[in-house]
């Protein structure tokens, strides 16, 4: 039996209609920018995240070049990000006008490594740092980073475009924030219809710029306090959101329920684990292979039609884009290490005991086979 990297279409019952239902009221009253299914997805996402302020905006690249300007980043600002994540997390440092500097990951977690990272300001005397929120989890570090940044004046952004649903000490990620962003991506844990993002901020003051700037920069209608650009999330996917939201804890249930099978039918693989604190939202499985096994790995998935994915292929300091813009890279070779090595098999809501077992078969033939 194939089974697909990710499936799109794994609904709950009765969603499909309900969507059609809304898209239908929402044409017929032409509510399409703004209005309350906007209002009433960021009243939701507070609720639902504990965070004080949620600003929709169109997606979660837009997210982080929102919240880099919100905080006043710009040109000639330096800012550390990591050498593992989306390539987003670059090209918004860039697009900004603010020049980038990689920071190598620790391998225990795969997120930036924190002893490197306080070297890395104290040379690099950054503006702003952005920390990404991997996988499903985040930095085992995460307060020590949030507490080094408040001491030494670094603006810190929390990149959680993959972390919807992550909880860190029975709170969610995004509550304690200064800055932190969301992508509504179709594949991500909490998927819109299209490209939908948000970010969420515990100050005042940089809520009221972040939804100025991703609306022109308005003050009013047609005055301007500021150059923005248009990044409102569309009406149609801030009402397919708050129908997808009411079920996001079954999906992540039922992710984490995979996540859970795989960890103890592949134990004899490097299977990662989130950190201590961490509840995981499961949105990828890593297995760490040797290099020099996984194109065999990977051919014979190939061959018995089982997705996989490798997140991520490359390093940022490694692309080609990346040579006009970076600074500098800071630490070893962990980003490019991960790179060589990362295996991510199947995994998205509502997958069947037959699915995992056939992935697992396929991962460690011999493994006992996998019953729900
Ligand atoms: C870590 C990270 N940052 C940023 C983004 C960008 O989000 P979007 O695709 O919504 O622009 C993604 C999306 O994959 C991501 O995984």
């Amino acid at each position: 039996m194939a089974v697909p990297f990710i499936d799109l279409k794994r609904w709950e019952p009765g969603l499909q209609a309900a969507w059609q239902k809304k898209a239908a009221e929402l044409s017929e009253a032409a509510q399409f920018i703004g209005g309350p299914e906007v209002s009433g997805l960021e009243a939701d996402l507070c609720r639902e995240t504990g965070a004080r302020h949620c600003v929709g905006c169109a997606n979660g690249t837009d997210a982080l070049q929102l919240a880099l300007r919100a905080a006043g980043v710009g040109r000639g600002d330096t800012v550390l990000i990591p050498d593992a994540t989306f390539w987003a997390t670059f090209e918004c440092v860039v697009n900004v006008g603010a020049d980038p500097v990689t920071v190598d990951i620790d391998m225990k977690d795969l997120q930036m490594d924190f002893d490197l990272f306080v070297q890395a300001v104290k040379t690099h005397k950054p503006k702003a740092a952005i920390l990404v929120h991997l996988y499903g989890w985040a930095s085992a570090r995460l307060l020590e980073f949030r507490e080094f940044c408040a001491q030494n004046q670094v603006i810190l952004i929390e990149d959680g475009a993959q972390a919807f649903g992550v909880t860190y000490k029975g709170e969610s990620i995004y509550k304690n924030a200064l800055l932190s962003t969301v992508s509504f991506y179709p594949a991500k844990v909490l998927g819109a219809a299209g490209d939908a993002g948000a970010v969420f901020t515990s100050n005042d003051a940089y809520a009221e710029r972040l939804r100025s700037l991703g609306n022109h920069g308005r003050e009013t209608h047609y005055s301007y306090g500021d150059v923005g650009w248009n990044s409102r999330i569309s009406s149609f996917q801030a009402a397919f959101l708050r129908l997808g939201l009411p079920h996001v804890a079954a999906r992540i249930a039922s992710r984490v329920e995979t996540v859970k099978a795989y960890r103890s039918h592949l134990s004899q693989l490097h299977c990662m684990k989130p950190p201590e604190g961490f509840e995981e939202n499961g949105y990828l499985f890593c297995i760490l292979m040797d290099p020099a096994q996984r194109p065999d790995m990977e051919t014979s998935l190939k061959e018995k039609g089982i997705g996989f994915g490798n997140v991520y292929p490359g390093s940022m300091s490694s692309q080609k884009g990346a040579k006009p813009y970076l600074k500098a890279a800071v630490g070893g070779d962990n980003a490019r290490k991960l790179s060589a090595s990362v295996l991510n098999p199947p995994l998205f809501p509502y997958m069947t005991p037959s699915e995992i077992d056939e992935v697992v078969q396929a991962l460690r033939p011999k493994a006992a086979p996998f019953v729900a």
